[in-house]
């Protein structure tokens, strides 16, 4: 996990657009190179604005870009606070690196940033982002149509320090899950 630079603008785009992630994520179709560009300068500004935000995952052995993971937020008051998320490249799925990316991310979020209560804001249809979220602890809530995606609702899941296992391998329920 390191801090995304603008170099990231080309592998992020080649990631977003794969089949398998702009179906799950719901990727516009006239989605462009400088949609996200947008995406990493908000990324940026949350880092810099708020003191959380994502990072850009590198696969150790390769070194090669395989995503983003981290922590989100929004104004909308419909937003239900600090959010963990993930997002893979497919060719990569399966490896358990959007658990491990996530467990580090709620680590900072309890840990460094002092968040009593993290989210994840999930589409029930999601079911491979609702494991990752199981498999660190979160416990399912309500569905809410929140204001960023009004075609449908998303399920708040939410985990508090006493349900976070801890590491993957230092506690039941996350490991090779
Ligand atoms: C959501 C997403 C990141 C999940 O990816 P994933 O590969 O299923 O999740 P992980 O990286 O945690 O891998 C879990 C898989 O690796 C396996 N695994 C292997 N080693 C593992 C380990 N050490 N720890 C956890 N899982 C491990 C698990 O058994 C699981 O296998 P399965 O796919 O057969 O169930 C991916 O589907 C994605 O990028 N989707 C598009 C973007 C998106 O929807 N993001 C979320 C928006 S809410």
């Amino acid at each position: 996990m390191r801090p995304f630079c603008a170099e990231d603008v080309d592998p992020l785009f080649a990631v977003m657009t794969t089949d398998e992630v702009r179906a799950a994520f719901h990727v516009p179709d006239d989605f462009t190179r400088a949609n996200v560009w947008s995406v990493l300068t908000s990324f940026a500004g949350l880092w810099e604005l708020k003191g959380v935000g994502q990072w850009a995952l590198e696969e150790r052995g390769s070194g090669r870009f395989v995503g983003r993971a981290g922590l989100y937020w929004r104004m909308e008051p419909e937003w239900p606070g600090v959010e963990v998320g993930w997002l893979l490249d497919p060719t990569v799925w399966g490896r358990g690196y959007a658990t491990e990316a996530g467990a580090r991310a709620v680590e900072y979020g309890f840990d460094d940033v002092g968040e009593d209560r993290l989210f994840s804001v999930i589409l029930p249809e999601n079911t491979r982002s609702e494991a990752v979220a199981r498999r660190l602890g979160f416990a399912p809530g309500e569905e809410r149509v929140l204001p960023h995606f009004p075609s449908a609702a998303h399920r708040i899941w939410q985990l508090d320090p006493a349900g976070w296992p801890g590491w993957p391998g230092a506690g039941p329920g996350v490991s090779g899950g």
